[in-house]
């Protein structure tokens, strides 16, 4: 592959043999000395025209250790603002010697139009809108994988804000291709009509969809994508759909709780949850770092090229 937009082509074996290589980085992160030459004189754009912090810093962590020259660029200060498009922002990076482009954007389709429009550049989809945000679930399939060895029967529960979630799409993608059971819930105002078409199940009582779970995954309250009215109170939410002590319970006594972060505490989930025994929020964040070195060695380093 020369680019990342979605992980809809891959097929359990990649993901596999992608996953080996993410542990590798893994290892070499837990070295004294992290950096590695793999891509020396290889230039990557971070070009972001949505705030991150996790998928942002990660990227750049992951290319300062692979020994890539790195260019942070983001909207505030660009000529954006004097009114020249992305593509042609794009264009003027990869003629300045681009070899690869790491993409945020609030459109969708965003990453797969640069991906047709750049000449020889890869291109990395880092989130594009409410599309897709392929390597977080790289990151949340590595993290689960490491906790469980298998994944393959696992019963994965994603409880919150669907619609307007990019790392829902994703990870049910991706954690049904690895063989796990994925149900939704949260309010109905925030499903999407076709999630039988996204290859998950819909069950509006979230005690009923953590009960017996292994991973419990909750979804930030997106609300910067929020029209008026789509969700309850935020005490109410919390009451009925955040991840308490008491819903978290209820799944099997050896789950997990994810998120993808930012979170809200006391919103979608309790403090106590968050910072508690069973959450590998962290651990999530620890694999983005290797998930992106392995991504970036494998489409811009010793294999292809
Ligand atoms: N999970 C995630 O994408 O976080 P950021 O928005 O901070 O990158």
């Amino acid at each position: 592959h020369r680019h990342l937009i979605s992980l809809e082509d891959w097929t359990r074996e990649e993901l596999e043999f992608f996953l080996g290589q993410a542990d590798y980085m893994e290892e070499l992160m837990n070295r004294p000395i992290k950096k590695v030459p793999a891509l020396r004189g290889k230039m990557i754009v971070n070009f972001f025209f949505e705030s991150s912090t996790r998928t942002r810093v990660s990227f750049e962590l992951a290319e300062k250790m692979l020994s890539a020259d790195v260019v942070n660029w983001s909207t505030s200060g660009s000529s954006v603002s004097k009114g020249e498009t992305m593509r042609d922002t794009a264009w003027t990076l990869e003629a300045m010697g681009a070899d690869a482009v790491v993409i945020r954007h609030s459109a969708v389709g965003a990453a797969d139009y640069l991906a047709r429009k750049l000449h020889r550049a890869s291109v990395f989809n880092a989130g594009d809108g409410t599309n897709g945000h392929p390597t977080q679930a790289l990151l949340d399939l590595h993290a689960a994988r490491r906790r469980f060895g298998k994944l393959e029967g696992k019963r994965m529960a994603i409880v919150g804000d669907v619609l307007h979630s990019r790392v829902a799409r994703s990870d049910i993608q991706a954690f049904s291709k690895m063989g796990v059971e994925v149900v939704l819930s949260g309010p109905r105002t925030l499903m999407p009509l076709y999630h039988n078409e996204l290859g998950a199940a819909y069950e509006p009582d979230p005690k009923k969809a953590v009960a017996g779970a292994d991973m419990v995954y909750l979804l930030r309250i997106q609300k910067e994508r929020q029209e008026e009215g789509l969700i309850p109170s935020i005490d109410e939410y919390h009451r009925r759909y955040g991840a308490t002590e008491e819903l978290v319970a209820l799944a099997d006594a050896n789950a997990v709780v994810m998120h993808p972060g930012p979170i809200n505490r006391e919103v979608e989930i309790a403090s106590s949850v968050a910072d508690g025994d069973r959450s590998i929020i962290l651990k999530q964040v620890r694999s983005g770092v290797a998930v992106r070195m392995a991504l970036l060695y494998l489409c811009l380093g010793g294999v292809r090229n």
